[in-house]
């Protein structure tokens, strides 16, 4: 089907972030979003381009409440010529269908969501910076905004997408790989099977602050998570999914449990190794196991994997008032080579040859 859309262009352009090396991460919004309400029986409607800004919104409804709501993360990069291309957005597609069932929320077609995502970074392309290490961050998001307390889905939604130009999450200081402490949680859980771990829900992240005050206590720039089940076996770090490199094996949590997130990026990274020929298990690792891996030196790396994180190594555990170091506590060459290759394809200075990215402008 094809889509068009009303564009309300600003009156008040923003001046643009005077140092591209020193954005941060959302620190900075495009001049534009995207809006389009659902109504029970009318389906999707009314999408529409138009200045960002704040909007009104009805205090008793429903998002404000029940946090009946989902987003997803994605990036648009430019290229060395000047193009403006996304990665991998089928698979956004496909975890927001999940997330959407999970949270009883109404499906929004692929087509729609892809027409959407081209009309309102079309109005706002210039922001898509180029300095090394940057990127546009596109957050689509859909809210129940009936009025309601009853605590059944929403009659009412509405689907927005927002731009904000970014460096990495974990940023360094000079735009390369640094690395960094991360705090292991005994104490308290992200996610448990039957829960909503899987899924791309606010309250997954709201639901870890507790946990993430507590890592910043000690120096640690986010939590390790472990299973809800045994306290024991590693799930994912904070905003991204979790690698380790043990002997020469690198493991991540399976998605078997329904408590991980299905990154976009962990895939990615998945498919690369693999495809270098390196020792890929998805499946159960303790932290035991990690631990003792570190006293005996057979602990090489440990890389966080996401949208927003990139790839981003970690040199050091702390985990019950104890420091675990990773490898040499220095960036892994694994972690490395993974950041290059896939950084470098997603803005077009390394040969996509897995066909991953999908350029827009
Ligand atoms: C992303 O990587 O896009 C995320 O959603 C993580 C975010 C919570 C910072």
């Amino acid at each position: 089907m094809e889509y068009t859309f009303p564009v309300t262009r600003t009156t008040n352009p923003k001046p643009r972030p005077a140092d591209e090396t020193k954005l941060g991460f959302a620190n900075y919004f495009t001049d534009h979003m995207f809006v389009m309400d659902y109504d029970e029986g009318q389906g999707w409607h009314d999408g529409r381009v138009v200045p960002h800004a704040p909007f009104l919104i009805e205090p008793a409804c429903m998002v404000l409440h029940y946090a009946q709501m989902m987003f997803e993360g994605m990036k648009a990069y430019r290229t060395p010529d000047g193009h403006i291309q996304i990665f991998r957005p089928d698979m956004n597609i496909a975890r927001m269908k999940r997330t959407n069932e999970r949270m009883c929320m109404p499906e929004l077609p692929g087509d729609l969501f892809m027409a959407a995502l081209k009309a309102v970074i079309k109005e706002d392309m210039d922001w898509v910076p180029s300095a090394p290490g940057t990127a546009l961050y596109i957050r689509p998001f859909i809210f129940g905004d009936e009025v309601s307390f009853s605590v059944l889905p929403a009659k009412h939604y509405k689907f927005m997408i927002i731009l904000s130009p970014v460096g990495s999450y974990y940023a360094s200081n000079d735009g390369g790989l640094n690395t960094a402490r991360i705090y292991v949680s005994d104490n308290y859980i992200r996610a448990a099977r039957g829960g909503t771990g899987y899924a791309k829900v606010g309250g997954n992240y709201g639901n870890a602050m507790r946990a993430s005050e507590d890592a910043m206590k000690v120096h640690c720039k986010d939590v390790l998570w472990l299973d809800a089940h045994d306290n024991k076996y590693v799930e994912e770090i904070g905003t991204s999914n979790a690698f380790f490199r043990i002997n020469d094996e690198i493991i991540t949590a399976s998605l078997e449990s329904g408590t991980i997130l299905p990154g976009i990026t962990r895939d990615s990274v998945i498919q690369l190794c693999k495809k270098w020929g390196l020792k890929v298990t998805e499946g159960k690792l303790s932290i035991d196991e990690i631990t003792e891996a570190s006293k005996n030196g057979t602990l090489q790396e440990i890389f966080a994997s996401g949208t927003a994180a990139v790839i981003s190594p970690i040199g050091c555990l702390h985990y019950k008032g104890v420091d675990y170091p990773v490898g040499d506590e220095k960036v892994g060459p694994v972690a490395q080579k993974l950041y290059d290759t896939l950084y470098g394809i997603q803005t077009g200075t390394v040969p996509d040859d897995m066909g991953w990215t999908v350029r827009l402008f």
